[in-house]
């Protein structure tokens, strides 16, 4: 057996949220390991376009962001941290430029050095932005920081199994080298989860393959409180074409004067709400859900064509060339788009400093419900709620660090009951059929009875999976899956809880706003055991 690798903190995931946290930590000294389970650049991060909110413009107010977002979150934000991350945005941002982040700027003479876009349920021009590729332009400078800096160790292809959680502290985890087939054990003083969303529990997402939710469902295995799982955002216009993966035209498409079109070329946006294309996301989505419905069209427009074709390749060259790929040329005619799943509000549930539920454990980024979002997370605030959380787990991680408690002996990964596994195909089924389900079932629009549907066809798919899990021949796959089915599990449970619709939750049967709402929370059963299964 290999002997269990020890650093100060381990770091799960390296998206913005993790590497933040590994930066700011090796700035302090702390030794740092960070996982990825794929290559270092395969996240969310990486894809983002917009760009990220912050107030740098003199005639923009933290009043005017704090007011957008909770406007956004329907009544569930929790101010205290709105404020946070509103106000210490500005610092977070120097963090980024410090570390080598470029965003796009304007000549001299302007309020702000920086070129500020708008998108919808934004008062004011606040989202910096690099081209239309923000998130790949983070995802560089903070890899390459990363790379040069000391004290940190970072493995790729190394897949998070679960968390060590004796007695309610967690002391590492356990995790498959995918190369190698072995399952390694990873010993910490502190451990944080950056593991980002599960949009990929729905069919249509703009998510790469590795948002299937592992960091939730590990927290959840290990004991920790989980919360508002049921609102799950939809980005309104990704692009519609038989051979494209789900490919995300950014509101800052809307942003610069991009208007929605039916079939016959009417604009609708101002039948559903008086900020039309600029509505909050939630808004959006559900009124193109709508006119997909009634018409029983494919898809809605997305049209462009009345701005300078010259400004739209300059401002949105990486989508204008993709939609060119397959043969959609927006600047004369408009882009077939259909809304996918995007974002997850809810998560692990952490206090103002990162912590979750259980000692050592910490939560940044998508995976964490820290209460900024609400029921409805505006546009370009999740990158800035990873940063401002990425600083605020690192200084309380470091203030409580201490050393493993002297009982603690670690154990090898226990593989379980081992059964011979099921065949390739079957697991390929239950992927599919966990994704069609969520979408058919806990899309955009719910009922109850699909909710219950839901819950009852879900519960099915886990004993099944439950069946073949423990396979001596452990894949990513077989992994990812159980995770999936579970989180699944856990979002149906937090949307049949809520009666009433709210933000990204809509059920037509509980149409009605509770006068005092509170949040959906989690709390995984007492027994080990029984949350294993
Ligand atoms: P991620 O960036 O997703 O990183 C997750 C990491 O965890 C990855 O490294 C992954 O390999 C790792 N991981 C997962 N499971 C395991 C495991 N079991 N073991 C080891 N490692 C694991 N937000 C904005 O604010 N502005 C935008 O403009 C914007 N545009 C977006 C565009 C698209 C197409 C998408 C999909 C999202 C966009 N978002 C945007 C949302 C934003 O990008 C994400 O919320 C944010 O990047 C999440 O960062 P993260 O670090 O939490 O997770
Ligand atoms: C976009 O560019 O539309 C995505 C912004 C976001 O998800 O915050």
């Amino acid at each position: 057996m290999k002997r269990p690798s020890a650093s100060d903190v381990l770091v799960i995931g390296s998206g913005i949220a993790g590497l933040a946290t590994a930066l700011k930590a090796a700035e302090h000294g702390l030794s740092v390991t960070v996982l990825a389970k794929c290559g270092v650049e395969e996240t969310n991060t990486s894809r983002a376009q917009g760009g990220i909110a912050s107030v740098l413009d003199a005639e923009d107010s933290f009043i005017s962001h704090i007011h957008d977002t909770l406007t956004a979150g329907a009544g569930l934000c929790r101010t205290e941290v709105v404020e946070a991350v509103v106000q210490e945005g500005p610092e977070r941002i120097a963090d980024l430029v410090r570390w080598g982040v470029r965003f796009t700027r304007v000549g001299k003479g302007r309020r702000s050095p920086y070129d500020l876009t708008r998108e919808g349920g934004h008062s004011a021009r606040r989202i910096l932005h690099s081209s239309d590729l923000t998130g790949a332009e983070i995802q560089r400078a903070l890899t390459a920081r990363l790379k040069a800096s000391r004290g940190v160790k970072l493995l790729e292809w190394r897949q998070a199994v679960d968390l060590i959680a004796p007695r309610g502290q967690v002391l590492g985890a356990y995790v498959l080298d995918t190369a190698a087939g072995a399952v390694e054990t990873h010993l910490a003083k502190a451990t944080v989860l950056a593991t980002g969303g599960w949009s990929k529990v729905y069919l249509y997402t703009t998510n790469p393959d590795v948002a299937t939710g592992d960091g939730l469902a590990m927290a959840w295995r290990a004991g920790a409180e989980v919360a508002n799982l049921e609102f799950c955002q939809f980005h309104p216009t990704c692009l519609y074409h038989h051979d494209a993966p789900r490919f995300l035209i950014s509101e800052a498409v809307r942003g610069e004067g991009g208007i929605l079109r039916d079939r016959r070329g009417k604009a609708f946006m101002a039948r559903f709400h008086p900020l039309k294309e600029l509505a909050p996301r939630d808004v959006v989505a559900r009124a193109i859900d709508s006119v997909l419905k009634s018409s029983g069209d494919d898809c809605v427009f997305l049209d462009v064509t009345h701005l300078p074709a010259a400004f739209v390749r300059r401002r949105f060259p990486h989508i204008h060339a993709t939609c060119m790929r397959y043969g959609v040329d927006m600047t004369r005619r408009p882009i077939p788009v259909v809304p996918a799943a995007h974002y997850q509000c809810g998560g692990v549930r952490v206090d103002l400093h990162a912590r979750t539920s259980l000692g050592r454990l910490y939560a940044v980024g998508e995976v964490a419900c820290t209460g900024l979002h609400g029921a409805n997370r505006l546009a370009s605030n999740s990158l800035l709620e990873a940063l401002v959380f990425a600083r605020r787990a690192e200084e309380s991680l470091r203030s409580g660090l201490a050393p493993l408690p002297k009982w603690f002996r670690p154990r090898r990964w226990d593989p379980g009951r081992a059964v011979e596994s099921d065949e390739g195909v079957v697991v390929t089924q239950n992927w599919d059929e966990v994704r069609r389900l969520m979408w058919n079932y806990v899309g955009i629009v719910r009922t109850d009875k699909r909710l219950k549907r839901a819950l009852d066809r879900i519960r099915m798919l886990r004993h099944e999976i439950r069946e073949y899990y423990w396979d001596f021949h452990l894949t990513g796959d077989l992994l990812e899956l159980r995770n999936l089915a579970l989180v699944a599990e856990l979002i149906v449970r937090c949307a049949r809880a809520r009666r009433e619709s709210r933000g990204l939750h809509f059920n037509i049967d509980c149409p009605a706003l509770q006068a005092r709402p509170v949040d959906t929370v989690l709390r995984p059963p007492k027994d080990p055991k029984a949350r294993r299964a």
